[in-house]
């Protein structure tokens, strides 16, 4: 399946009556990561109520140490204060980078937001240099907007 083709399974998802959010996003998560090739590790880290620090939902991938992310660390720490999306063809040429694992060569990080506010993000990690394009980011996008109206 490709992106346009995962829309429609995405949406059946988030319409599910019999799923929690959390488990819905767990799903999301596993359907995106399974068909696109070079999305090998996706994650919802979504931010704590009243502490600056991001807390990973959901995940599907390899396991990752990196549960709680500070406002301002690494990529994630970025957006969530930038508001905006950050695409990194390659992460070795990044500074304020936290690395979940070495095979490790770009990555995507896009916000949710909720009437307006910054309130998590969708990171995806791939194996492949310079694996994510403006299509990835509006497919990233609706996948925000669509997960914004479960929570
Ligand atoms: N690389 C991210 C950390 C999260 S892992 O990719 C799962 C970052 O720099 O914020």
């Amino acid at each position: 399946m490709n992106r346009e083709q995962l829309k429609p399974e995405i949406s059946k998802i988030i319409t599910t009556g019999s799923l929690k959010t959390r488990e819905k996003m767990q799903h999301i998560c596993n359907l995106i990561q399974e068909n696109l090739p070079t999305y090998n590790w996706v994650g919802f880290y979504m931010a704590h109520e009243t502490e600056p620090t991001l807390h990973l939902w959901s995940q599907a991938g390899e396991p990752t140490d990196h549960t709680v992310i500070p406002f301002g660390k690494g990529i994630c720490g970025q957006v969530a204060v930038s508001n905006k999306n950050f695409v990194v063809d390659d992460v070795k040429a990044q500074d304020n980078y936290i690395a979940c694992s070495i095979h490790v060569k770009s990555e995507i990080v896009v916000p949710l937001f909720k009437n307006g506010k910054n309130i998590g993000q969708i990171d995806i990690d791939s194996n492949t240099i310079k694996a994510f394009n403006e299509e990835d980011e509006r497919f990233l996008e609706w996948v925000n907007e669509q997960v914004a109206t479960i929570l």
